[in-house]
This record gives structure tokens, C-alpha cells and sequence, in this order.
């Protein structure tokens, strides 16, 4: 297709070629060379198809969050290809359509092997947003078990007893993958500030992309779509409202930002905590 001759580009990676990630591809994409990964070859494919045809540097690394070494390689190609910018991890699972086993190892796993293997590759100026959930923040766990969650070996996550306690409940399993995200997040930024470089972590509430598709025909989708309306945001949100978040996350407005989360949920944890419980 087109041609794209200068060699010193900066490099954008996302994982997870799905809803938020295309569109964190088009939003961040632009004069840079973008490295998608994802699981599915014929999803990369599609995508990366899409995004060069519109113009953009992209190829696809098959990748499967999951699986360290595979997660390692990504990281040395994106190195190898430039100047690392930016790192979004989009790539994951949910309840709808997940077990117990494929959640822990896509989105707890995988969220810790993406954040260890891109420190190593990290240099001044990398930012990394992992994109956790707004289900994070309703997990309610020992002071004591999130910090095991925070900073154990992740050859050791999946024995601590929060996650031994999930038994079948996948429900329980997202919400307790995603709260690690978080956590995990916090613990890296030491590490990524002493390489000059920012990790912090986006919790969507209910954006509109297949996942949420398959939430919304699934079991809870009736429950969902109330929760959508009473906590006054009325809509779910757009994947180009995740990908401005992330914009500012990795740019130039957010220097002094790291170790944190951001909830983009139009008030969806807020009404949750405050008034669904509470009123
Ligand atoms: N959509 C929502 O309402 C919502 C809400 C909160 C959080 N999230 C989170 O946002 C992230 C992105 O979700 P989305 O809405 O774009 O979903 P999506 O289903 O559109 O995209 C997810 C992508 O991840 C890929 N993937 C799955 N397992 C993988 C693996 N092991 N390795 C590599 N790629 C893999 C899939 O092939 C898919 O392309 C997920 O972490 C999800 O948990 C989504």
C-alpha cells in the first residue's frame, strides 16, 4: 500500500485489536509506526488491513497476552522498530464469555506480563496505559490480599487465597483481575519512573464494542443497561472516549501522571458506591 520511508519513527504498540483498541489505534496512529497485537489472526489481519489502507504504518504481531514469552517478543519488536512512545494494553476477556481459568490468564496474567516485559524495553519518554474496568473498583478485598495481588511473582498469583476463593463464579473472577490491574499498576510506576518512563491504568465502565455487545445478550445485560440509565450517564461509552483518555494519558499534558488510574464510566462506579448501595 503506502509507502512509509522514515526509519526513526516513534512506535505506538496496542494489544487487542478489538473495539477500544482500533480505535486507540486511529487516535494515537498518526506519522508514527503502530505495532497491533492480538490472539486472533484473522482480527489482526482485518485491522491492520483497515488502518493501512486509511494510511497508517501498522503491522500485526500475533501475540497472546497470556503467554510470557509471547508477550517477551512482542516487546523486543516493538523495540527493535523504533523509539517506544506509547504502550496501550486493550487485549482481554470478560465474563460474558470467559471462564474462571481463560480470565485469570488473559486479563490478570496478561496485564502483569505486559507491564513486566515493556519495564524492560521502557525507555525515557514510554508511557504504558493498561486498560483495567470500572468492575475494578467494586471489588471488595483485604488490605492484605491486595497488596499480595500487588506486587507477588506472577508465577505466584494464582495460588494467594483470593484467587483459590473464586471457585466458578467468573463474575467474581473478572472483578478480582481487574482490581489487580490496578493495583499492579500503582506498584510498577517506581520501577518505570527510575527508566525515565509512566505506567497508569483506564477503567472503562460499559463502552460500546463487542465485548459489551455480548455482556448486554448475556445474563446480566438487563442489569447492565438499568445500571447505565440510573446512574445518569444514559449511554455507554464510545471507544473514541477511551482512546482521548489515552491520548492524554500518554501525551504531553500528563508528565507528572503515573501509578494511577483514571475511571471513564460517565459516573457509573460513582453512583454504584454512593447511591445504589447507600439510597
Ligand atoms: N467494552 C466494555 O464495556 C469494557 C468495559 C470495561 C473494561 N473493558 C476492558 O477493555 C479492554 C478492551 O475491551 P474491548 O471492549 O475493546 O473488547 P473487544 O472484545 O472488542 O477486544 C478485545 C480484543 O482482545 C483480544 N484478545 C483476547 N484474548 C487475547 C489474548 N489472550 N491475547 C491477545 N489478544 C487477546 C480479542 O481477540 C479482541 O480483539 C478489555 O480489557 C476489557 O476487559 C471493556
Amino acid at each position: 500500500m503506502w509507502n512509509h520511508t522514515d526509519d526513526a519513527r516513534d512506535v505506538v504498540v496496542v494489544t487487542g485489536a478489538g473495539g477500544m483498541g482500533t480505535a486507540v489505534a486511529r487516535r494515537l496512529g498518526s506519522g508514527r509506526t503502530l505495532v497491533l497485537a492480538d490472539a486472533s489472526r484473522e482480527q489482526l489481519d482485518r485491522v491492520v488491513d483497515a488502518l493501512r489502507a486509511e494510511g497508517y504504518d501498522a503491522r500485526g504481531v500475533l501475540t497472546d497476552v497470556s503467554d510470557r514469552a509471547s508477550v517477551e517478543k512482542l516487546a523486543r519488536t516493538a523495540a527493535d522498530a523504533g523509539r517506544l512512545t506509547a504502550v496501550v494494553h486493550t487485549a482481554g476477556v470478560s465474563a460474558a464469555t470467559a471462564s474462571v481459568r481463560t480470565i485469570l490468564d488473559v486479563d490478570l496474567l496478561g496485564t502483569v506480563y505486559v507491564i513486566e516485559a515493556f519495564e524492560k524495553v521502557a525507555v525515557r519518554g514510554t508511557s504504558l496505559v493498561c486498560v483495567a474496568s470500572m468492575a475494578g473498583h467494586m471489588a471488595s478485598i483485604s488490605a492484605k490480599d491486595e497488596s499480595d495481588l500487588a506486587t507477588a511473582p506472577a508465577a505466584e498469583l494464582l495460588a494467594l487465597d483470593p484467587v483459590t476463593a473464586l471457585g466458578d463464579d467468573a463474575v467474581a473472577a473478572y472483578i478480582l483481575a481487574k482490581r489487580a490491574n490496578l493495583v499492579r499498576v500503582q506498584a510498577a510506576a517506581l520501577a518505570w519512573s527510575r527508566r525515565g518512563a509512566r505506567v497508569n491504568s483506564i477503567s472503562p465502565g460499559v463502552i460500546a464494542t463487542a465485548m459489551a455487545k455480548a455482556e448486554a445478550d448475556g445474563e446480566s445485560g438487563e442489569h447492565m443497561l438499568k445500571m447505565i440509565d440510573a446512574c445518569g450517564a444514559g449511554r455507554p461509552g464510545t471507544p473514541g472516549e477511551i482512546a482521548d483518555a489515552v491520548a492524554f494519558l500518554t501525551g504531553p499534558q500528563a508528565q507528572y501522571i503515573t501509578g494511577t488510574d483514571l475511571l471513564v464510566d460517565g459516573g457509573q462506579a460513582a453512583w454504584l458506591h454512593r447511591h445504589m448501595r447507600h439510597g
